[in-house]
């Protein structure tokens, strides 16, 4: 169970620049550029061969990537809203565009190219992702105060 603080802190996409990453057909990241790698505080030799979920927040509904990957292997290009979490357990928000990289005619990787969302965007689909969550996987995220001395031990929240 992840009680860290900083999950809490999202990190701001900025407005100019574009967040790419490349995959072969398996969904393992062959290619990220440098904005990619800053957003998501990892280095790029630490991305790359690794499965693309490596940044996936829990917030993200199963049914998203299902119709994601769907889209993709039907050839089409998917448009969606797409919550990822950093190295440090923050988060950020991307509009992302996914499509197959075609050489010399014939599909070799995939590839996705991501944009910042507007403020209002992301609180509909943190809603959106909440309620399809709850749905899909009975689970709802929750944010306690409690008195310190009734405070569980910390070893029972890691469980
Ligand atoms: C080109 C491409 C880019 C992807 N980008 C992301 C991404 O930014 N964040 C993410 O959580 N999953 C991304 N995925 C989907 C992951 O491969 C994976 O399906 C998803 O994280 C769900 O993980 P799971 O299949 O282990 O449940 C991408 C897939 C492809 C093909």
């Amino acid at each position: 169970m992840q009680t860290s603080f900083d999950m809490f802190i999202e990190t701001e996409v900025p407005e100019d620049e574009l967040i790419v990453s490349r995959t072969d057909f398996s969904g393992k990241i062959t290619y990220v550029n440098e904005t990619f790698a800053e957003i998501s505080g990892y280095k790029p030799e630490e991305l790359i061969g690794k499965p693309h979920n490596v940044i996936r927040h829990p917030d993200m509904p199963k049914s998203a990537f299902a119709e994601m990957w769907a889209t993709l292997k039907r050839g089409e290009i998917w448009e969606g809203y797409v919550k990822n979490m950093r190295k440090d357990g923050g988060y950020y928000w991307v509009f992302a565009h996914m499509s197959t990289v075609i050489k010399e005619g014939k599909p070799v990787e995939y590839k996705s190219v991501r944009e910042p969302v507007s403020r209002e965007k992301k609180i509909e689909m943190q809603n959106l992702y909440d309620t399809l969550r709850s749905e899909e996987e009975g689970t709802t995220r929750a944010v306690l105060y409690v008195k310190n001395e009734k405070l569980p031990a910390a070893e029972a929240l890691e469980a």
